[in-house]
């Protein structure tokens, strides 16, 4: 079961990038509900010279700069201080990549302190002070920051009582292994196009089926690899042999 409240600390040399993002929508709302609780650290605080120096230049020379350890160490002993349990985090694209099932899983954790590098990378040496890393996928970010948003803004929608219609998360993509139906709204006909019938019959037991139905559709057409060993009711083997008819051409 996801915690109820979950504390995300977030250790970064650029605490303004997340002013946006943190001040708007699902997050600002965790927030105001007090079922996240979420800190920013700025890393420069634990520098020690007056220009708060954090990165240095790489031993064995070659571009970039990389990020000093002894600042990067001082700062997540000072954030865990007198707190046990503290899950530790660096965003890299060389960790475990982050999706729905690691999304549930950290979930989970209490409290998640989450690093950001920039540069290069952190010195090889602080990992000793971190539990893992996490990626957002096989691509590489300037910073740290853009991942950090996104674990957030999934971990707090996965909190109870942040989305309004706890129903509303649990039938999102991957839920269920599946991806979500398609959506409509007002008005009835957009450019000619108009809605599927089952959703107007005001049938419950029907719009239901339909959207089991088109959920298995959207699943099969665009990411088929999801079904590979999902275990399906008969119900859904039934609805899925029904669409691979229906979209095979002849
Ligand atoms: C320019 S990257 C460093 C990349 C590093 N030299 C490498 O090739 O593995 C700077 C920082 O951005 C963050 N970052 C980059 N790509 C990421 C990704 N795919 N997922 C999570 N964080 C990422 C990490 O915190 C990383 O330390």
């Amino acid at each position: 079961m996801p915690k109820k409240k979950q504390r995300i600390d977030i250790l970064t040399l650029f605490p303004d990038y997340f002013t946006g993002p943190f001040t708007v929508s699902m997050v600002k709302r965790a927030v105001e509900k007090k079922a996240l609780d979420l800190r920013l650290h700025d890393l420069r605080r634990w520098t020690e010279d007056r220009r708060r120096t954090a990165d240095d230049v790489p031993y064995g020379g070659g571009a970039g700069m990389v990020m000093k350890p002894e600042p990067l160490v001082k700062a997540l002993a000072a954030i865990k201080k007198g707190r046990k349990g503290v899950k530790t985090l660096l965003l890299s694209p060389q960790g475990p990549r982050f999706d729905h099932r690691k999304a549930l899983e950290l979930s989970k954790e209490a409290s998640l302190l989450l690093v950001c590098g920039h540069y290069e990378g952190i010195d090889e040496r602080a990992m000793a002070s971190i539990d893992g890393e996490l990626s957002l996928g096989d691509f590489v970010l300037t910073g740290g920051e853009p991942a950090a948003v996104v674990v957030v803004d999934t971990l707090a929608r996965l909190l109870p009582g942040v989305v309004g219609d706890r129903r509303s998360v649990e039938k999102d993509s991957f839920f269920n292994g599946l991806l979500d139906h398609p959506h409509y709204t007002r008005p009835r006909l957009f450019k000619g196009k108009g809605v599927p019938e089952a959703l107007l019959s005001g049938d419950h037991s029907r719009i239901e089926a339909w959207r089991k139905k088109e959920s298995l559709r959207n699943t099969w057409l665009k990411r088929p690899d999801l079904l590979e060993g999902l275990p399906l009711t008969p119900e859904q083997r039934k609805f899925l042999d029904e669409v691979k008819k229906e979209e095979t051409p002849g």
